[in-house]
């Protein structure tokens, strides 16, 4: 049997930037291309290089890689620059689009000698493709069903070598067996001020907008600890400057601008006071759940957990308890509102 006759819908699967919204389109050109233009994340940086020379040097593809981290940290970012390192293809799909082995066969037996295929929120992968996915990374091989009933029967094919680059918000929901065969896994960190100040700089000499440092720094304090954020941040405060016909973007204009947009000094945007000001006034007398949390403000609660809370307890705003979640004397001070009683914490 021939990878052509399995006749998967493959490509159909393979999410293209070309179909994305402007905005994240705006953030692919945006995105680093090679290891020297990543700014900050340095342990991971640094082992990177080493698993990438090595592998080059060996001439063997690089060891498979898990990148577990919050939303817009540069976890897909990472996966296209191993694949430059390399100097092979990227393939892009995603955990929750693979929906049937079958899926994973046609994209797996597509593979070119030495491409790199990214497997976006792998967390999600279904429990049948996740468990197709094993010999593959263990062994290049795929074991596919054909036929049903009495006459199916298990047919083995050779896989292409690959790395496999696995990201995901959620490290502890990809499951153990998964986790234990990636040879490298990388935690990524929200980002310090200065690093997120030097991306912004990068990112406005690319978009072509003249910005002062202190305008830069001002953005990457503003962007709780995430570039793609600071991107973001960064073209609304272009857009300002552009109408108030500002040549050079200065730290003042930045503040007015991240102000309108409603961004506070802290970087914290309406969902994030919305999320405090629950916690220090109607929930204030006890620890408050995720569900009912999310319902109050609005929100799914992977996207409380996985996008909000890691900056909120980050900055000491918020702290998870085993019972739920409080605001902290921080949290009530940058809000000024004064709490009631001996409070929580
Ligand atoms: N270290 C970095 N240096 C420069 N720019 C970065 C860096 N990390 C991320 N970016 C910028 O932030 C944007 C978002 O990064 P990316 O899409 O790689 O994040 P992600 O972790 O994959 O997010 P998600 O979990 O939402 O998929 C990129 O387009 C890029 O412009
Ligand atoms: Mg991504």
């Amino acid at each position: 049997m021939t990878r052509r006759e399995l006749e998967l819908p493959a490509s159909e699967r393979v999410v293209s930037v070309a179909a994305l919204p402007q905005d994240i389109r705006d953030d692919a050109d945006l995105r680093p291309r090679s290891i020297d233009d990543f700014q900050g994340q340095n342990d991971i940086v640094s082992h990177l290089r080493i698993l990438l020379s090595a592998a080059r040097q060996r001439g063997h593809v690089a060891d498979h890689i898990l990148l577990a981290g919050p939303p817009g940290l540069g976890k897909t970012s990472l996966a296209g620059i191993v694949a430059s390192e390399m100097g092979t293809n990227l393939r892009i799909t995603s955990g929750p689009i693979l929906t049937r082995p079958g899926d994973l066969a046609a994209l797996l037996t597509d593979l070119a000698e030495g491409d790199v295929l990214f497997i976006d929120e792998i967390h999600r992968l279904h429990r049948s493709v996740e468990e197709m996915l094993y010999p593959a990374m263990e062994d290049r091989r795929l074991d596919v069903m054909v036929g049903r009933g009495p006459s199916a029967r298990s047919i083995r094919l050779e896989l292409p070598t690959f790395t496999l680059v696995g990201a995901t918000t959620r490290t502890g929901l990809v499951a153990g067996p998964l986790r234990d065969r990636f040879g490298f896994v990388g935690r990524l960190d929200l980002y310090a001020e200065d690093d997120l100040a030097t991306i912004v700089n990068r990112s406005a000499s690319l978009l072509g907008v003249a910005l002062e440092r202190d305008a830069a720094l001002e953005i990457g304090r503003r962007s709780r600890g995430t570039p793609r954020i600071a991107n973001r941040l960064l073209r609304r405060v272009r857009d300002v400057a552009q109408l108030e016909g500002v040549a050079t973007v200065s730290a003042d204009i930045a503040r007015t601008a991240l102000e309108r947009f409603g961004v506070d000094t802290r970087g914290l945007d309406k969902l994030d006071r919305a999320i405090l000001e629950y916690l220090c006034t109607k929930g204030a007398d006890r620890p408050v759940g995720l569900v009912t949390l999310a319902q109050v403000v609005g929100e799914e609660p992977v996207t409380i957990e996985d996008a909000y809370e890691p900056f909120l307890i980050r900055e000491g705003l918020l702290v998870r308890t085993p019972r739920g979640r409080v605001a902290t004397d921080a949290a009530f001070q940058h809000l000024g509102l004064q709490r009631r009683g001996g409070g929580l914490l």
